[in-house]
């Protein structure tokens, strides 16, 4: 056999993974193989693939039998939309796809060159862990991966997809990465399995439960996505990456778009009920400015309270942070808080704008929030909100009260531009809640209490319940009719487009984690 049928053979042992039978049994389950998956996330014909014929080189259990080249893990680098991206697969036909010494050197390789030449990386994860061959060696390579992400973190998106059983430090590296993807019914995420749980805490619990991608999505919020299946993960993966910078110098992708800037919506005049408590739903505003009405949203499921992601105005990405008085009001809990924070600071990472609609009657009362922390949670979003400094502008809907006026993108906040609805009320509490503090002794006296509370209460609703006291401080900028919103937010981020604002010199801040 000359040297290019040799080289030819390896190539196909490679291409063969873990063989048919297991190849059958990934698709029986409904998933693709880890090259299918690299094919239909990558532009045709772009995959450069790195290390193919590298091999473990463990000793012990007999390993040495089993080579394939490659060793269960696909690395390189393509293009998505034209643009560079860098991508690493797993192999669950080999060895469960679980992470060798030699595979943890192929994934950092590519991580290196993302780094070095400033484009995101993807990892298409299907992996049992650890490979429990390789002992301390595999977790070395697991260490040396968590370095690079936390490294890469902030530099170039880092975008994780799962799709399959991922295990131990296989939910680690995605942890700290910016986005995570899961697949419905064939994906999961656990420290450790049902069995081991059921073993150290005697809890029954299935897969599904433990780590499915509802409970990931919806509890834990560990998981930004679902997808139905692989294929729609992969375009999913192509659509956010078309909101986002290729690193943290660049300038997010601009699209042309034939929506004009000045569009007014006179729907949106009467979109607030009048009543105050009624609920509206705030991704109908989004929908109603955001170019084409587009908007990818991300951590759809978790904190619905809060809504999160990406649309584009004047072809430019922003990203929306708003609250959602369809679902608790509103209110910021500590999810909603904690979601609200890693999106921010995502965006200000990767010069992002951010635009925050307010509708938010305060933070959730009760003895469980207050347990669990909120004043430490909430205190993230602040933060993340006042270190931003990308362009920010914030609309106020309706409610704006309290702590949490001072937490969305308030001007306090060095928010660059601040706008406010007719409907806008801003105050430290509703005017309920207010009359019965402050009038307590005069309500207590009144020939008629219910009488006098009703005029007091309409009489603070009047002055304070409104945006015209925030207006005359000029903390608000301007108040707008809210079929302009479109056209206000498009001037205000052409006006930002050339902003600089920095942070104090300092190693870096101290977010209350
Ligand atoms: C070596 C592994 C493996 C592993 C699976 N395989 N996990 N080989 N190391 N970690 C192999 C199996 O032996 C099997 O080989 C093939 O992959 C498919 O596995 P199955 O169990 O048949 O598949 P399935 O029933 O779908 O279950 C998938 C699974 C399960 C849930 C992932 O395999 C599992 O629980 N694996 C171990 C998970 C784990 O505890 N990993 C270590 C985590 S510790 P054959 O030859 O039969 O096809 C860790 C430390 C890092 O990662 C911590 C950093 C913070």
């Amino acid at each position: 056999m000359n040297r290019t049928e040799e080289l030819r053979r390896r190539l196909a042992a490679a291409e063969e993974g873990g063989g048919s039978e297991r190849r059958k049994r990934q698709h029986k389950e409904g998933k693709l193989s880890a090259r299918e998956r690299v094919a239909l996330l990558l532009d045709e014909d772009t995959f450069e693939e790195l290390d193919k014929l590298v091999v473990h080189r463990c000793r012990d259990f007999g390993m040495h039998e089993t080579q394939t080249p490659g060793d269960g893990f696909i690395t390189g680098w393509g293009r998505i939309d034209d643009r560079l991206v860098y991508v690493f697969a797993q192999d669950f036909t080999v060895f469960g796809g679980s992470l060798s010494e030699t595979n943890a050197q192929k994934i950092c390789k590519v991580m290196d060159l993302a780094l070095k030449n400033g484009a995101p990386l993807i990892g298409l994860n299907d992996s049992g862990g650890a490979r429990i061959q390789e002992g301390v060696l595999s977790l070395g390579g697991y260490a040396d991966i968590f370095l690079r992400n936390t490294l890469a973190s902030g530099v170039v998106p880092q975008i994780s997809a799962i799709m399959g059983p991922c295990a131990g430090g296989a939910v680690y590296s995605p942890a700290i990465t910016d986005f995570v993807f899961m697949v419905a019914n064939t994906s999961y995420m656990f420290v450790t399995g049902p069995d081991v749980i059921r073993t150290v805490t005697h809890e029954e619990v299935t897969k599904e439960e433990l780590g499915g991608s509802q409970t990931h999505n919806s509890v834990s919020g560990v998981g930004h996505f679902i997808a139905a299946d692989d294929a729609e993960c992969l375009r999913m993966i192509r659509g956010l990456l078309s909101y986002l910078p290729q690193n943290n110098l660049d300038d997010p992708p601009r699209r042309a778009t034939s929506d004009p800037a000045d569009r007014e919506d006179p729907a949106l005049d009467s979109l607030v009920p009048a009543e105050s408590n009624l609920p509206y739903d705030i991704k109908d505003v989004i929908a109603r400015v955001a170019d084409d009405g587009e908007f990818f949203e991300v951590h759809e499921h978790f904190a619905p309270n809060i809504v999160v992601g990406f649309a584009r105005f004047d072809g430019r990405s922003v990203g929306i942070v708003a609250n959602q008085p369809a679902h608790l009001a509103g209110c910021l809990d500590i999810d909603s808080s904690t979601k609200g924070g890693r999106f921010v600071r995502f965006c200000d990472a990767f010069n992002i704008p951010i635009v925050t609609f307010v509708d938010v009657p305060g933070f959730l009362p009760g003895t469980e929030q207050e347990f669990g922390g909120i004043i430490r949670h909430g205190a993230k979003l602040l933060y993340a909100f006042a270190e931003a400094t990308v362009p920010k502008i914030t609309i106020i809907t309706r409610k704006a009260y309290g702590g949490a006026y001072c937490v969305m993108g308030s001007k306090h906040v060095r928010t660059d531009i601040n706008y406010a609805w007719p409907s806008a009320e801003i105050a430290v509490m509703g005017p309920e809640g207010a009359v019965n503090i402050i009038y307590r002794r005069e309500l207590s006296t009144a020939t008629d209490p219910a009488q006098a509370r009703a005029e007091r209460t309409e009489e603070f609703r009047a002055r304070f319940a409104s945006p015209w006291v925030a207006a005359e401080r000029g903390f608000i900028d301007a108040v707008i009719e809210p079929r302009q919103t479109r056209g206000k937010i498009i001037r205000a981020l052409r006006m930002l487009e050339t902003k600089t604002d920095t942070m104090p010199r300092k190693k870096h801040g101290n977010i209350p984690l």
